[in-house]
């Protein structure tokens, strides 16, 4: 399966000053996500952030609001089921939950939640707030979750005492029309956040990493099966790939080159952690800057640059390695994606890992 992944960021989710970029003017924002819903893509996927994370581009901090950029995708579009991605702590569980359904009747029963708690204590200092200790923000998300679970699906008024809401006569009217209830998504990697996604969302995220050969990839991800098996659920395991693709691997990578090593935003890097940037040890200046410029591409998603053959093969690969599904990012979505509608999907479905999509 296919997705698209922080369409609602300027620039997406890459950290560079060319013009080409793309822009979220929302004659853009829309003509990309009808793009991808003519092409057959599953899912559509913002990313939520509130601050900037520096950089001259204000790296992930101009963005359009997630909730109200799905409504308006979900008028727009036809086919994808259009995610909101919301960072549960911010928003009271009653008003998300009647939001999403009004998204979801918007779509024609085609709305899902990536669920974050967020991790970064400026955002939640925005909001007036201090983030929980990292698991006791699971366990928040959970009784979150469990609370929308019951608006969604019980007729009855129901009062909910818990740990973070106390809810008497808790009702929402009408109910989602997505069948058992709309699509959650989950992407949390440490223990607790593994397991909230084993026991909740239909979608979980792994990373595929540049070291990781394809027994790495299934182990990994079978884990997020086997997890999800205990709580007698299924879910679908998904990971990110950020693509450039062109006629020959020569252009694609002078592409790179261009876009990411002479004009990045390297500023971006210094706002981020140095425990989650790339190790340079042993590298010279100009090498250690090549390989943590890496980071400013989708922050290290796995990279497809070449030609539609070699991207096609890559993505074949990780898909027999038990990858259910990608989001993929692009540097200008409307290039990228009628690049890969026209040249890598036919591919996918010569071999046999994608059919053809009939709107
Ligand atoms: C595909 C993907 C999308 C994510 N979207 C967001 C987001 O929009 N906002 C955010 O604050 N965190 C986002 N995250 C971070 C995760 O929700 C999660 O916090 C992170 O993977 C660390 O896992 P942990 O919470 O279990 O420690 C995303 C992660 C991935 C892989």
């Amino acid at each position: 399966m296919l997705g698209t992944f922080a369409t609602n960021l300027e620039g997406g989710f890459t950290a560079t000053k060319i013009p080409e970029k793309h822009h979220i003017d929302w004659a853009t924002v829309k003509s990309v996500a009808q793009k991808a819903d003519r092409a057959g893509f599953e899912i559509q996927v913002p990313l939520a952030r509130w601050a900037s994370m520096g950089g001259e581009t204000d790296f992930c901090g101009v963005n359009l609001e997630p909730m109200t950029w799905a409504a308006g995708l979900a008028e727009a579009t036809e086919y994808s089921r259009i995610f909101a991605t919301i960072h549960v702590p911010l928003v009271h569980p009653i008003l998300a939950a009647k939001q999403m359904t009004t998204i979801d009747h918007i779509s024609g029963g085609r709305f899902g939640v990536n669920v974050v708690v967020g991790w970064n204590p400026v955002e939640f200092a925005m909001f007036g707030q201090k983030p929980l200790a990292h698991d006791n923000g699971y366990e928040y998300a959970q009784e979150w979750i469990d609370v929308v679970n019951r608006l969604w699906t019980e007729d009855e008024p129901f009062d909910h005492k818990g740990t973070f809401f106390d809810i008497p006569a808790a009702w929402i009217q009408p109910k989602p029309l997505s069948r058992p209830r709309p699509a959650i998504m989950n992407a949390g990697t440490s223990p607790a956040g593994s397991a909230y996604a084993a026991r909740n969302a239909d979608i979980a995220f792994s990373t595929i990493l540049e070291k990781d050969d394809p027994d790495d990839i299934q182990r990994r991800f079978d884990r997020y099966r086997k997890n999800a098996a205990g709580f007698g659920r299924d879910v679908s395991v998904w990971s990110g790939v950020w693509i450039i693709c062109r006629d020959t691997e020569q252009e694609a990578r002078d592409y790179y080159e261009y876009a990411i090593e002479q004009n990045g935003d390297v500023g971006v890097l210094d706002s981020i952690d140095p425990r989650v940037l790339p190790s340079t040890e042993g590298l010279s200046e100009e090498e250690a800057l090549k390989h943590r410029a890496r980071t400013l591409a989708a922050f290290g998603a796995q990279q497809l640059i070449g030609t539609p053959d070699s991207i096609a093969k890559a993505m074949v690969e990780v898909c027999e390695a038990g990858v259910d599904g990608l989001v993929c990012q692009w540097i200008d979505y409307e290039e990228g994606l009628d690049t890969f509608t026209e040249h890598v999907l036919p591919r996918l479905e010569r071999a046999g890992v994608r059919k053809p999509f009939t709107p």
